[in-house]
């Protein structure tokens, strides 16, 4: 029997941070954001001067990543969601990071990200795929980044988020996809309680 591992893909700003920290708490298990190594990857090839589009530089950086040193505020900025993006095209970078996620997910756990269901544990027994519009997803995000003080007009981000969505859905290794046996959630309309009594729901289902 496989472990009880959570897969919880779907866009930038859908909601699926939120599900999964609540989902987290609920099972009490432990919460792996992928995008967040991603993030580190991007912007450490960037501070590091490093073009992004420079596969085997970023992969390098992916190998010797610590989990310890994701806790940096520069990995949650606009600027590192869309480095995140570009280095998560290079197929070495997926491998490099793959062992980590999937060491991850061979305990109970709740793993967030775009290809959690298809490619990270695709034997989970309970996937998610939580999607919003665009339109939502931007509203949501514009707002975070004002929180934290980062000034942006809501266009920008609206044509970030769609940017984001064609590099990450359109590219040719581990695209963002539900996976066969995931359960949509559109939270375009919901509330963060209703999203939150939705995915408990699914996931008592998959049980
Ligand atoms: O989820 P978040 O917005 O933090 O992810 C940042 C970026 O990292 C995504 O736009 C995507 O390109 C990449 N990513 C990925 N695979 C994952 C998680 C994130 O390609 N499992």
């Amino acid at each position: 029997k496989p472990p009880f591992v959570i897969a919880v893909d779907g866009p930038a700003a859908s909601g699926k941070g939120t599900v999964a920290t609540r989902l987290g708490e609920a099972y009490g298990l432990p919460v792996l954001d992928t995008g967040l190594l991603y993030r580190a990857v991007g912007v450490l090839a960037q501070r590091a001067g490093l073009d992004l589009d420079d596969e085997a530089a970023a992969a390098k950086i992916a190998a010797g990543l610590e989990t310890g040193l994701l806790d940096d505020p520069g990995f949650r900025t606009r600027g590192a969601g869309e480095a995140a993006s570009r280095v998560a095209v290079h197929p070495q970078v997926r491998a490099a990071l793959l062992k980590l996620q999937r060491d991850f997910a061979a305990h109970p756990s709740v793993i967030d990200g775009r290809d959690i269901g298809t490619v990270i544990a695709p034997q989970a027994p309970a996937k998610l795929y939580v999607t919003a519009t665009p339109e939502v997803r931007a509203e949501r995000r514009w707002k975070q980044l004002q929180g934290q003080g980062e000034a942006v007009s809501y266009e920008d981000v609206l044509a970030d988020i769609r940017k984001r969505d064609e590099r990450d859905g359109g590219r040719e290794s581990a695209p963002m996809r539900p996976a066969q046996d995931a359960v949509l959630l559109d939270t375009s309309e919901m509330t963060i309680e209703q999203v939150t009594d939705a995915a408990r729901r699914i996931v008592e289902a998959a049980r």
